[in-house]
């Protein structure tokens, strides 16, 4: 059933069916027979026949088209179970940089390569330099259908990326930037066990800022770091610091006989993605000196490369590859042991300072406070341009807005009308804050805005917030969530469809 199979009104161009899989956490063993564990790697092989007209791409070094619509694929490095990932659709591919190329539909085709060519190639260089060869040869990206329930997927050689990233203005790079990181940390370093997903995840979280810092400067990477602390912010207000999945080091319970266990899936949440950002930060920290926390890393994948490790493994390296800090017993210090770090919920004990981003945040800070008062202070909001401001910065806005609503009567219907840039937008991320807002402030005549973007796409991260905010709020609000949600199923991922049913109430939630 992890299988996705899609019929064509569920693609971009509605013209031929598409079948696409997704092996993370452990959805491939209803793939193929395998040892469907992130702690044993092995390269494949694999011959797969499609219809005439259809095009086959895998996650693989290299592949051939034979006679017979015949697709060979050959992964010649050795990858964990779950980085196996087939895609069979009306598929065409367009060059982008010297290894890179995209793969989309054919209505699709010259958007995605508008998006990104010539950008790639920039990326996997810095890349290389901060962390070392990149060793997958190809670095491709797959736009795959609007239900695609993630932003990104790092499958090697071929990331899968939800269409929602073309945004026309290169905004979203970010998301690419990530799978990219995935290249060292996560696809040649693994975490053992999907206990230990910071490992993969907050290593990346650090692997992409620091390439972001080095593409874009510093300003814009603590800006969008600390859209991504607003996010672990919510996360945690929303279960509670205390909750057992907020520490970085998870229990996931075996499942024997008619015990079915802890679905690793089910532990999907901000805390490894922000807070393993954070531990990582923290140790960059303690070592004092960005150049020699960047050897570090460099040496830390080549040390574990082709390997999966825990986070002893990868802590026990730190402490030994600075034996002055192993000395001074960074590993204790009361309120930072690494060990709290690991295994106590709640809110990271150290934050990175992203200060370095105050310019572009101050503003964004002001004007939303602005919006906030009782009787707004027309004049002042304005005097505040926000034509010339990039994406993070309206979504930083954005954020803001939304923890200080429920705005003052009348507030959010002005700001939709002074700023059409926002309300109208197409940029996903600012389409999902503007949901966020509507529902918070239970602005009825927008609710639609909420539907179309939940029949545009089917991305986790979009739809489940949206589903709890419509569940959380007002009669009608509820109406609207079970309204979209019997039109909208069937395109979902069938995990992001059970998620659903749980927040909804409805009979088949595991
Ligand atoms: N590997 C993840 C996606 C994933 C996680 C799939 C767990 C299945 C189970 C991917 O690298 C990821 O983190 N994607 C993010 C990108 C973002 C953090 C920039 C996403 O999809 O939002
Ligand atoms: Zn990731």
């Amino acid at each position: 059933p992890q299988v996705c199979w899609l019929a064509p009104e569920q693609t971009a161009g509605k013209q031929k069916p598409y079948m696409y899989t997704q092996g993370q956490a452990v959805l491939n063993r209803s793939f193929f027979p395998c040892f469907d564990t992130p702690s044993v790697k092995c390269t494949y092989s694999a011959t797969v026949q499609v219809p005439e007209g259809f095009t086959a791409v895998m996650s693989a070094t290299s592949w051939e088209k034979q006679k017979d619509n015949t697709f060979v694929f050959k992964m010649s490095q050795p990858i964990p179970s779950y980085l196996i990932a087939l895609a069979v659709g009306d598929i065409v591919s367009a060059d982008v940089g010297p290894r890179s190329r995209v793969w989309a539909e054919p209505c699709l085709i010259e958007a995605a390569k508008e998006e990104y060519d010539g950008v790639i190639e920039e990326f996997l260089a810095v890349g290389e330099k901060l962390f070392g060869p990149y060793v997958w040869g190809r670095y491709d990206i797959l736009f795959m259908p609007p239900s695609f329930p993630f932003g990104g997927m790092e499958n090697p050689c071929l990331t899968f990326v939800t269409p929602c990233l073309l945004a026309g203005d290169r905004s979203l790079a970010d998301v690419i930037i990530h799978e990219i990181s995935h290249s060292w940390f996560g696809n040649l370093v693994t975490n053992a066990t999907w206990g230990e997903f910071w490992l993969n995840e907050g290593f990346t979280m650090y692997a992409q800022r620091r390439i972001s810092t080095e593409v874009y400067g510093l300003a814009y990477t603590c800006l969008e770091a600390a859209t991504g602390r607003a996010l672990l912010r919510q996360h945690m207000d929303n279960t509670g610091e205390d909750h057992p999945l907020n520490k970085l080091r998870v229990v996931i319970e075996p499942g024997f006989s008619f015990f079915l266990g802890v679905n690793p899936d089910d532990t999907y949440n901000e805390t490894p993605y922000e807070k393993g950002y954070c531990f990582v930060s923290y140790l960059a920290h303690l070592v004092g000196d960005q150049s020699k926390f960047d050897a570090f890393l460099q040496a830390y994948v080549n040390q574990f490369k082709f390997q999966s490790i825990t986070a002893d493994d990868a802590l026990g390296f730190f402490l030994e590859y600075f034996p002055e800090l192993k000395e001074k017993g960074v590993d204790s210090i009361p309120g930072f042991e690494f060990d709290r770090w690991l295994n106590t919920p709640g809110w990271p004990p150290y934050l990175p300072d992203l200060s370095p981003g105050e310019q572009l945040m101050k503003p964004a800070d002001e004007l939303a406070e602005l919006w906030a008062a009782d009787s707004l202070n027309v004049e002042a909001i304005e005097a505040v341009d926000i034509t010339s401001w990039r994406t993070y910065q309206l979504v930083y806005f954005l954020d803001k807005i939304l923890q200080k609503s429920p705005l003052p009567e009348g507030n959010v219907e002005r700001l939709s009308k002074m700023y059409p840039k926002i309300s109208k937008a197409q940029n996903a991320e600012l389409r999902l804050r503007w949901c966020q807002i509507v529902l918070k402030n239970n602005l009825k005549a927008e609710y639609s805005k909420v539907k179309d973007f939940l029949h545009s796409q089917g991305k986790q991260k979009y739809t489940l917030p949206l589903y709890r905010a419509m569940w959380g709020g007002s009669e009608s609000a509820r109406a609207l969530a079970l309204e979209t949600f019997l039109a909208t199923a069937p395109q979902l991922h069938v995990n992001v469809q059970n998620y659903v049913k749980k927040i909804l109430g409805l009979e088949g939630a595991e």
